[in-house]
């Protein structure tokens, strides 16, 4: 690749947000943070690099700088907040702490044009603009010119367009920043001169072409469960070896309403994959047999998911590979101040520890996407949209949507209908894609009701869907009413067993996504 853009990450809590814009102007990009070995990122060849905001000051004295390597690559920067800071510092200007700090909203009036605004913002014109500032330009480097000022920052914008170097006090990547998008889109086509050309397809043959080369005539293990990330990465890599991939799909019996049927007939009935199907459900819940605490369940699923995965993929074959669905916010090296960069990589909860264990070596094709870029990429590999808009759904199943009481089939039966019949209403609604997450809970509670002439003893269930971006905070939906009286209304009337249910309105924190 020849036209990709270099993100270096100060810290800032939406450095993601720049490489998301940077995408959608169709341009590669990957983040890497502020002091990544010079090699490393000289090697990237980036055609421009982005300095991202970050929390820390510049006139304190162990702070990230700009790295020299950055400079003499001779490429456009665009500094961003405290990068522009740093981009300045590092050229000779002068950086101060400010008396005048501007947090949120805040009015940029435009001097002059500049390549940045082209096409965007006239000189003499005022926009609005997210700003997030203590400090502050207070001096500029030889060469370079004021294009915008704010009340709080005389030096909003600032270029020297012969070395293509450019700073924004205020974040272009954030909404807030209504033109913000357009800005970057002009750093990274106009400026830098990269084509733009950066698709979904062109991805896809690309990854096609690395699987094929790091894979050889290797055996691929997969595992899938039939989620988004699991679907692609399998879709993908089939794509690229075909039957040197066998897809292992362990079915725990604690799945909704007919995944584990959609799994096989997708896979291996529609794209004739390998797939060995695993109907481990009398082990799992066996092993999960009067358990009520929510972690012992988890570590029963997590044992043995490992166990049947192993036993299922030493059959299929001598492998060599691992295939995963890592994603790319979880690869991404965050940046920390208490003590240089720290590095977050989760573990994939399914399957951690195995690849060790069966001495396999990882194939992530989808380490560079992020989530909405997989499911694009989904839809080009010819999945369903059933698979590719899917909710997220968490490992252990709906074992944790059975809370504080003892799994049996039964249980999950009655869960399974009402959860369904919940969905239904609200994909019915055309609410499911508002939605991050919908799903029923039921509860270890029985109460009494009428049901015709009778008294019923039945259990209860809540009802729980949330808004949210990552998972990590999350709002309640707001539902109307009339809706979930609808819903209510069908599943006491059409499952048996559960006479009452209730919305859960919790918001993340303080509670969490899932019940347990
Ligand atoms: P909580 O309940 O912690 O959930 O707010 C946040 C998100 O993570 C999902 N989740 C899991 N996903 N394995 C998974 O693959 C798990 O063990 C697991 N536990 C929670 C949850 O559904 C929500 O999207």
């Amino acid at each position: 690749m020849d036209d990709q853009v270099l993100i270096l990450d100060f810290g800032s809590q939406v450095t993601q947000l720049i490489a998301r814009r940077v995408r959608e102007a169709g341009v590669y990009c990957e983040v890497m943070p502020f002091n990544t070995d010079p090699e490393r990122i000289e090697a990237f060849h980036p055609k421009a690099i982005i300095f991202s905001g970050g929390p820390a000051s510049l006139t304190g004295e162990d702070t990230p700088r700009a790295p020299q390597i950055a400079f003499d690559l001779a490429v456009p920067i665009l500094g961003i907040c405290y990068g522009q800071m740093a981009l300045c510092h590092h050229l000779g200007g002068t950086v101060e702490t400010s008396d005048h700090k501007e947090f949120g909203r805040a009015l940029l009036d435009v001097k002059d044009g500049c390549a940045l605004f082209d096409g965007v913002w006239e000189p003499e014109s005022q926009h609005q603009v997210w700003m997030s500032h203590g400090d502050r330009v207070v001096s500029l480097p030889e060469g370079f010119r004021v294009v915008a000022t704010s009340a709080g920052a005389p030096f909003a914008t600032f270029a020297d367009d012969d070395r293509k170097y450019y700073g924004v006090m205020y974040h272009p990547e954030v909404v807030h920043t209504p033109d913000g998008a357009r800005l970057l889109e002009n750093f990274v086509r106009k400026v830098a001169r990269c084509t733009g050309t950066w698709t979904m397809a062109a991805f896809k043959d690309e990854a096609i072409a690395k699987i094929k080369a790091q894979v050889g005539s290797g055996h691929v293990i997969c595992g899938l469960s039939g989620g988004v990330d699991s679907s692609v990465a399998a879709a993908l890599i089939h794509e690229a070896i075909g039957d040197q991939l066998t897809c292992v799909f362990v079915d725990h019996g604690l799945l909704r309403q007919g995944e584990a049927e959609e799994v096989v007939t997708v896979f291996r009935d529609r794209f004739n994959m390998r797939l060995v199907h695993e109907d481990a459900s009398d082990l799992f819940l066996g092993g999960l047999a009067d358990k009520t605490d929510p972690e012992e369940k988890r570590k029963i699923i997590g044992g043995l998911f490992i166990d049947v995965f192993q036993e299922a993929a030493t059959k299929a074959g001598d492998a060599e590979f691992l295939a995963q669905g890592t994603l790319y916010p979880d690869v991404i090296e965050s940046v920390s101040f208490s003590g240089g960069p720290s590095v977050t990589i989760k573990s994939h909860h399914n399957v951690g520890g195995l690849p060790e264990k069966m001495n396999l070596k990882l194939v992530e094709p989808l380490r560079e996407l992020f989530k909405d870029e997989v499911r694009d990429l989904g839809r080009e590999l010819g999945l369903p949209e059933s698979i590719v808009g899917r909710h997220p759904f968490p490992g252990p199943g709906l074992a944790i949507r059975i809370p504080g009481q003892p799994i049996t089939r039964e249980k999950l039966e009655i869960l399974r209908k009402a959860d369904a019949i919940y969905l239904d209403e609200i994909r019915k609604a055309g609410l499911y894609d508002a939605i991050w997450q919908a799903f029923a809970v039921l509860l270890p509670v029985r109460t009494v009701g009428v049901m015709g002439d009778a008294r019923s003893y039945d259990y209860a269930c809540a009802l729980r869907a949330v808004t949210s971006t990552d998972g990590m905070t999350a709002d309640s939906y707001p539902f109307d009413h009339t809706f979930l009286s609808q819903v209510a209304t069908r599943i006491i009337n059409e499952v048996k067993g559960i006479n009452r249910v209730t919305y859960d309105a919790t918001s993340k924190p303080p509670g969490t996504i899932e019940w347990e």
